[in-house]
């Protein structure tokens, strides 16, 4: 996506100018460009010298994505893209459970992650002790953990799963006893959706939120939808499931693009971080995006000038390090979903 061939500050405002969303932090002049592209360019030239690879989540602030990033996208294809890559470094511009997840997959590679709050309420919400705790009281249930938990979690679990396959693989499980965690909101759309397809799973969840996803209301839809009748309604599967059932398309992060690339509507509400509606405004700038969007204050505390400062010399914080056989048995726990979800043609994953 990027190069070592420096790039000017027209280039990058090309890029940037239509990006309208969260505020003065997100929205860029020539001038703001012209700020940025010192450290755009250092930090692309470093990357060649250490033999890097930038890994960025599409929630992360625009100038990252378009300036610096090789490989956008959601945590699914992240995880696919820090599998394949040949780089000694690999610096992941998220939060700690994605790197965790970068590490568990490429122990001999170093991996870095420069946020300075690389938290997230879902992947805060379960400990390990709590999981082996469950699977004392549901002894026979199948532990199905979202991506979006620490390492020591998914070393208790069975399954690993994302937003974008976690239907496909639930369904493709064998077992018809499912224990969903740490997210509440996707176990109840879980829940929802295999009624839905007629599968015969008794599907329990535990009790975390994502405070980003837990603020979008049917409410707010049903205004939208007055407001702007033509106008799709997209969301996460982190949303409750009545703004679930009043969307019009449901998915992760990447296939919510994917939606929008290919359906012929012009506006959109995107219920979800502010960061996939700046992909938007800059990628599809014939589409239009009404109401408002929500930032992650985790995803967004990445910055160009601690991407720099990591690279030159990373602090022992921004290291992940993950004990041997805890990162052994995640490991197992991520190779079960790439079996399931890459077992053959996938149903689709979306409720329309
Ligand atoms: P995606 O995998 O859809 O990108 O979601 C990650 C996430 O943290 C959503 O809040
Ligand atoms: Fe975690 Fe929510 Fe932020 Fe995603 S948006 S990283 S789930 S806090």
């Amino acid at each position: 996506m990027t190069s070592a061939v420096p790039i000017t500050a027209e280039e990058l405002y090309h890029k940037l100018k239509n990006v309208r969303v969260g505020g003065s932090v997100c929205q860029y002049s020539l001038k703001k460009c012209g700020e940025l592209v010192p450290l755009v360019n250092a930090i692309n030239a470093l990357k060649t010298e250490k033999d890097a690879v930038i890994l960025v989540h599409s929630y992360a602030s625009p100038e990252i994505i378009y300036g610096v990033a090789d490989f956008v996208g959601d945590s699914y294809k992240l995880s696919r893209d820090a599998m394949m890559t040949k780089a000694k470094v690999i610096v992941f511009v998220a939060v700690r459970f994605m790197g965790e997840t970068a590490k568990i997959v490429n122990p001999d590679k170093e991996v870095l992650v420069p946020a300075r709050d690389p938290g997230c309420t879902l992947a805060d919400s379960i400990t390990a002790a709590q999981v082996r705790q469950l699977r004392q009281e549901f002894p026979d249930y199948t532990f199905v953990c979202y991506v979006n938990t620490t390492a020591e979690v998914k070393a208790e679990c069975d399954v690993c799963v994302t937003s974008a396959n976690v239907y496909q693989v639930v369904e493709r499980i064998p077992s018809d006893k499912i224990y969903f965690l740490p997210d509440k909101y996707m176990g109840m759309n879980l829940k929802n959706e295999a009624a839905r397809r007629k599968l015969k799973k008794d599907i329990r969840y535990f009790s975390g939120v994502c405070y980003v996803h837990e603020e979008y209301t049917r409410e707010q839809i049903m205004k939208i939808r007055t407001e702007y009748p033509g106008a799709k309604i997209v969301s996460h599967p982190e949303c409750n499931a009545e703004v679930v059932a009043n969307s019009d398309f449901v998915g992760g992060t990447e296939q919510m693009l994917d939606y929008m690339r290919k359906t012929k509507a012009k506006q959109f509400l995107m219920l979800t971080e502010c960061g996939l509606s700046a992909r938007l405004q800059s990628e599809f700038p014939d589409k239009e995006l009404v109401g408002s969007c929500t930032l992650c204050k985790y995803m967004k505390s990445n910055t160009l000038e601690d991407i720099l400062s990591t690279l030159k010399s990373p602090k022992p914080s921004e290291r992940i390090v993950i004990d041997e056989n805890v990162r052994v048995r995640a490991l197992g726990c991520l190779e079960a979903m790439f079996r399931y979800a890459e077992q053959g043609p996938a149903r689709k994953v979306v409720c329309e």
